[in-house]
């Protein structure tokens, strides 16, 4: 359990109920998940590399640092939508590279739908956005085309996750840490996780 970081912060703990809360609405949803993203985000890039430099204050010099990666922030539509621009704003030179990805009701296995990455990668680090992991196959099939397209250093951002997604995603790729706001019980026969928050991309864009 090493790669697995599960936030104890009681900001995430106290955000994440309201969330979770089949009566808090869609504005208020949006607003949390972007929140919690951040939160948990800032955990996800405390080891982003940096470059030594110095800054000149109104008072003379300073050392500084800035940061030397190119970051890939990499939403997985719909739902990983609402957790990027917080982050974004945290990072406003990374890169934003959308993954379509659904599930198929019957199979629960991920289709692709969007993808436009380029040939080369353009990043050196990329921060997976989706708040649900449930079986876990919409990430690790968002971390194999990542994987493809070269990127070596790649961190998993959710809020919830199932102890299926989680043994899942650990054995495909045992490199990626995740970051959670939460571990729940299990899977229902739907796939969805229990007792979760039910449909984060319903929730969020009034769908349900
Ligand atoms: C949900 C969720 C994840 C995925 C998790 O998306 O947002 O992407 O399912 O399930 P998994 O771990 O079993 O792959 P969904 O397919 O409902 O699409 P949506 O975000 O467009 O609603």
């Amino acid at each position: 359990m090493s790669n697995i970081y599960i936030s104890t912060h009681p900001l995430v703990k106290h955000k994440l109920t309201i969330l979770r809360d089949e009566r808090t609405e869609h504005k208020k949803f949006r607003e949390l998940i972007r929140e919690l993203a951040i939160l948990l985000g800032y955990e996800a890039m405390a080891d982003l590399q940096l470059a030594d430099c110095q800054v000149k204050t109104p008072m003379g010099m300073a050392p500084g640092h800035f940061l030397q990666e190119d970051v890939g922030l990499v939403p997985i539509l719909r739902a990983g939508l609402g957790m990027l621009d917080g982050i974004h704003e945290m990072v406003p030179g990374a890169q934003v590279w959308h993954l379509g990805l659904y599930r198929d009701e019957k199979t629960l296995r991920p289709v692709s739908y969007y993808n436009k990455l380029p040939v080369e990668p353009t990043v050196q680090v990329c921060l997976v956005l989706d708040p649900m992991l449930a079986t876990g196959g919409s990430a690790t099939a968002a971390v194999d085309v990542l994987k493809k397209w070269g990127v070596t250093r790649i961190k998993f951002v959710g809020l919830i996750a199932a102890p299926e997604g989680i043994q899942a995603m650990t054995q495909a790729h045992p490199d990626v840490p995740l970051f959670l706001a939460a571990v729940d019980e299990h899977l229902n026969e739907h796939g969805f996780i229990v007792p979760g928050l039910g449909d984060a991309g319903d929730r969020q864009f009034g769908t349900a």
